[in-house]
């Protein structure tokens, strides 16, 4: 092969011979851009994410993942009804969405089984709830366990299931927040990869609160999703070790 650096043209004779050259080493070139491009492609880690509503933690991993230039593929997103409004999102950045309507579901095992075959059929390498309003069946989560990854709007193992703010503000506690975890199978459990804390202020209502967890799971949601393309979470029991270790909770 000739490297780029060794063409020459001289006179007649010797340009043809260095458009031979050039035509050798442009070759050189396009076979090694190919090369990198199909093992960048390959070593990419696909993502899907289940939503349910407006998907801003979605679009929040999206739009880090666009300013960091994470070698991430967004596979698809999957919405258990039309009216997800995030699904709007995913289509103004072409990334496949879809939707399998629970109602259409006699039984939760159906349902499940149709999002784990989209989600098989994508390549999904991790799957991220974001939103996603529905129970998950153990034989799914057990499908996915270890690339499984919701967002809870509380400091668990405190208020899981519904209505954290308003049950954080009835209990008085002075502090609230958000928490990234694996997805086992009871609900709202399994390892923590990381938590925020937001303060609760005075005159709070459930929506004021609710805004400034959603601002924590901003920051959280994306940062911990990074740590786990980047190969740096090992699950231990029931906790999660980040390699190398770094504070996973976060004051906001
Ligand atoms: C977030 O508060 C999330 O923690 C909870 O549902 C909300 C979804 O918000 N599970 P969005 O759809 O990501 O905007």
């Amino acid at each position: 092969m000739t490297p780029v650096h060794a063409i020459e043209i001289t006179d007649a004779k010797g340009t043809s011979r260095s458009c031979r050259k050039l035509g050798r080493a442009t070759e050189y070139v396009h076979k090694i851009a190919f090369r990198v491009a199909i093992n960048y492609i390959v070593s990419m880690l696909s993502i899907v994410t289940l939503i349910s509503g407006r998907g801003s933690n979605f679009e929040a991993i999206v739009k880090m993942a666009q300013k960091d230039h994470w070698p991430v593929k967004f596979a698809g997103v999957i919405a258990n009804h039309s009216a997800a409004k995030g699904l709007d999102f995913a289509r103004s950045q072409a990334i496949p969405s879809f939707v399998i309507e629970h109602k259409e579901h006699v039984t939760r095992e159906s349902f499940d089984a149709a999002l784990s075959l989209q989600i098989d059929a994508l390549g999904a390498d991790l799957v991220l709830l974001a939103g996603f309003m529905r129970i998950l069946t153990p034989g799914f989560i057990r499908h996915f366990e270890g690339r499984l990854i919701n967002i809870h709007p509380a400091l668990l193992p405190a208020f899981p299931g519904l209505h954290t703010h308003e049950r954080a503000l009835e209990s008085g506690v002075k502090e609230h927040g958000a928490t990234v975890h694996f997805v086992t199978e009871g609900v709202d459990e399994g390892p923590i990869i990381c938590q925020a804390s937001v303060p609760v202020l005075k005159g709070d209502d459930a929506d004021s609160l609710a805004a400034r967890v959603l601002s924590a799971e901003h920051q959280i949601y994306p940062r911990a999703v990074k740590w786990f393309l980047d190969g740096r979470l090992r699950i231990e029991g029931n906790q999660v070790k980040l390699q190398p270790p770094e504070s996973q909770f976060f004051k906001l």
